[in-house]
């Protein structure tokens, strides 16, 4: 039996943006991973590959963006990633992967925010040259993580108008 993965209550998951310099610990990495791992994946084929980045200078070069500068302070982060030709729903299957990691930071204490990458070709290149991606490889986003300088209050954003009963 598998050590259990603290998942927060939902609604307490928001994007953290501001970092300590604490750093992530290896059994932490490990774990945000295997949260990672657990997700769901059409056929089960698991398209995803992750490239886990800690060294001060790549995250710094990895703020391919102005919406990416968050990796200044963040100490860790997770490159999230799918191969088309394993599955046609690499998307869906690296997007629910990404999901638990976030999750799973959030009940573990840490911060996270998602970093949109695919389906940007240049925002895939330039990741892709950072980090030395194959051609073949997409990165769908970068996830920054570290200890959280700011907090926000879990929030729903229930809306009755986004939900349709029985039919349209
Ligand atoms: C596909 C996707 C791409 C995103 N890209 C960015 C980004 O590039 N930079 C950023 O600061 N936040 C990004 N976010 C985070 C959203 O801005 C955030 O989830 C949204 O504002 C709601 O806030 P919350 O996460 O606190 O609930 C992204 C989220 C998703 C799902």
């Amino acid at each position: 039996m598998p050590a259990p993965i603290p998942v927060p209550d939902i609604l307490a998951r928001r994007s953290i943006r501001a970092f300590t310099d604490q750093p992530v610990t290896e059994a932490q990495i490990t774990r945000l991973l295997e949260a990672a791992m657990a997700a769901p994946s059409a056929r089960n084929t698991k398209p995803w590959s992750f490239v886990v980045v800690t060294e001060r200078e790549t995250l710094n070069r990895l703020i391919f963006k102005d919406a990416a500068g968050m990796l200044a302070q963040a100490t860790l982060c997770i490159v999230v990633c799918g191969e088309p030709k394993l599955s046609e729903y690499w998307v869906q299957d690296a997007a629910a992967a990404t999901e638990n990691i976030l999750l799973a930071a959030t009940g573990m204490g840490l911060g996270s925010v998602w970093i949109g990458v695919h389906p940007h070709p240049d925002s895939e290149q330039a990741v892709r040259d950072t980090l030395d991606i194959p051609a073949h490889i997409h990165p769908l986003c970068l996830i920054a993580i570290g200890h959280p300088a700011e907090t926000k209050p879990p929030r729903t954003q229930y809306d009755a108008a986004c939900v349709h009963r029985e039919r349209w």
